[in-house]
């Protein structure tokens, strides 16, 4: 019976962590021929229309995603997105799984720590969705008593935790705010937090049979305005560079507001 560490083992062994190696420098590699043909795989939790969706025939698409494809156009790069939970984004790209993100991302103190974000490219506010039969919902002070729905992670979570205290079982979190938003028309929560323009969104679009149960949205003064960033591995400056170039360039150029008119109208 051969020892578990015979010589010829131990090079075959090698030889395997050698080759494993490889494979994953290949993936990050610095030499300057390969980041020019290099493909930048986007991560962006599609599940957030208008900003990133998938379409009837399974493309990812939405604001977000024309918006990156005109900059890295400009930038002279490639992208390729990949559907990507929220909850789990930020260690994607941590990973090396995706070297960038756009999803709807709120710049914050805490998640600068983490990423690199490019120059802020949209404003942004959180908003409180409840229905009609929940009249008494005013601001946000009228939801600390009740159960609140929101996306796992996001600011609308962060929100809710300063009103109700992070450890509260009233907050009920959800992976997609789709799932947030249904569960407030089955009457499992009283109220949603979430970004604008999705609530907004997804308001226009969902037209609700009973009348108690159709959707009102509130803002409230509490509320701060927020702006998305794009997100890169920290110390990643060239790509960051080449995104903020790109997001000037279509910024100046027009496209950008182009595209605000094709996803929210004029
Ligand atoms: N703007 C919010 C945040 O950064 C929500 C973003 C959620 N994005 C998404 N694609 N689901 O926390």
């Amino acid at each position: 019976m051969p020892a578990p560490f015979h010589p010829r083992r131990r090079l075959l062994l090698s030889a395997t962590l050698s080759a494993l190696l490889l494979g994953a420098c290949g993936k990050q590699s610095n030499d300057p021929q390969s980041q020019a043909n290099r493909v930048y795989r986007v991560g962006t939790d599609a599940a957030y229309a208008p900003m990133e969706m998938v379409s009837a025939d399974k493309q990812i698409t939405g604001f977000d995603i024309d918006l990156l494809r005109a900059i890295a156009a400009k930038g002279g790069f490639e992208v390729e997105f990949v559907n990507t939970p929220f909850e789990s984004i930020f260690n994607s790209l941590a990973q090396n799984d995706r070297d960038v993100l756009i999803s709807s991302i709120t710049i914050t103190d805490k998640r600068r720590q983490m990423v690199d974000f490019s120059e802020p490219y949209f404003e942004a506010r959180q908003m409180i969705v409840t229905t009609q039969e929940n009249q008494h919902i005013h601001n946000a002070q009228d939801l600390i008593p009740l159960k609140i729905g929101v996306q796992s992670a996001t600011t609308g979570d962060f929100m809710a935790q300063k009103l109700l205290g992070g450890s509260n079982p009233a907050i009920r979190r959800f992976e997609s705010m789709p799932m947030a938003l249904a569960e407030l028309a089955s009457g499992g929560v009283d109220a949603v937090i979430g970004d604008e323009t999705v609530v907004r969104h997804f308001l226009h679009n969902n037209q609700v049979g009973d009348a108690r149960k159709a959707l009102r949205l509130l803002s409230d003064d509490g509320f701060e305005k927020e702006y998305y960033g794009i997100a890169v591995r920290k110390g990643e400056q060239e790509l960051l560079e080449k995104i903020n170039r790109g997001l000037a360039a279509v910024k100046a150029d027009g496209t950008y507001d182009k595209l605000k008119v094709k996803y929210f109208g004029s």
